[in-house]
């Protein structure tokens, strides 16, 4: 059977013979397994510590849970914080923002050294205004939705994003359990960033472990976010653990 770009479809007017043989495909722009540690999880009174030994043991990103007490129900670290544990890693520093407002803070956590800043599409009113403020600090674009929030939320944006967050938990907390019926969304959303034809990280953050790793790959995700599952059991078990969470490539 032949195969067209899915770009094509409907474009060209095949003969009938050919309208039988060919079928629109759309190529993955799914990416290798990649893993980002929360530090949400780790000894806070030996970050930087926390944060060497992760990336020793093969952490891909240092996922970095901004709180502040109002968006979330916790309160967690600032850009001092991150400036501080810039010296500690040479990984790029995924910084997720559960702050609101988040405009007046983006230019701060830049300059604190994060090269991914996500946002909450539930966090202001601008998110159009949000995303642009980001790019003009010259970092990798994230946007984030909660479980209760549609994909619609991001369509608009797609073409400026760099990383689509999913929550599949509510955010505030670490260890709590995967939301299974986020796993549609990310199907959804691994359809649309397909179409769009570039390599956008799809994160999954929240009751993400070595056993539900492979279905959350499998539905579309290329970026996994895990505090507990990579923290759990001190250091000698962070390249286990995060061995684990990278299963195969679907
Ligand atoms: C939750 C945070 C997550 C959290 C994940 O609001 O955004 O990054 O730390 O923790 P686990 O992997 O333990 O669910
Ligand atoms: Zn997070």
């Amino acid at each position: 059977m032949d195969f067209m770009p899915a770009a094509l479809c409907g474009t060209l007017r095949p003969s009938p013979l050919a309208a039988t043989m060919a079928t629109c495909y759309q190529p993955t722009m799914q990416q290798k397994t990649r893993i980002a540690p929360s530090i949400l999880s780790a000894n806070f009174a030996a970050l930087g510590e926390e944060i060497r030994a992760v990336s020793a043991a093969g952490a891909d990103y240092i996922h970095i849970d901004v709180m502040d007490g109002h968006f979330v129900p916790n309160l967690t670290i600032g850009p001092a914080v991150v400036a501080a544990l810039r010296a500690h890693s040479e990984l790029p520093f995924d910084v997720h923002l559960m702050i609101s407002p988040v405009d007046p803070y983006i230019p701060e956590f830049a300059a604190a050294g994060a090269d991914i800043i996500t946002v909450h599409a539930e966090a202001g009113a601008h998110l159009h205004r949000t995303i642009q403020l980001i790019k003009d600090q010259g970092v990798r674009t994230g946007l984030a939705i909660n479980p209760g929030t549609s994909v619609s939320a991001v369509t608009p944006l797609l073409d400026d994003l760099d990383l689509v967050l999913v929550m599949s938990v509510n955010p505030g907390f670490g260890g709590q359990s995967f939301i299974a019926g986020q796993l549609q969304k990310i199907r959804e959303l691994r359809a649309l960033i397909d179409a769009t034809g570039r390599s956008i990280d799809l994160q999954v953050d929240g009751g993400v472990n070595a056993e539900n790793a492979a279905e959350i790959i499998a539905a579309g995700a290329d970026v996994l976010v895990a505090g507990s599952a990579t923290f759990k059991g001190g250091a000698d078990q962070y390249a286990a653990n995060i061995k684990a969470l990278r299963t195969t490539k679907p």
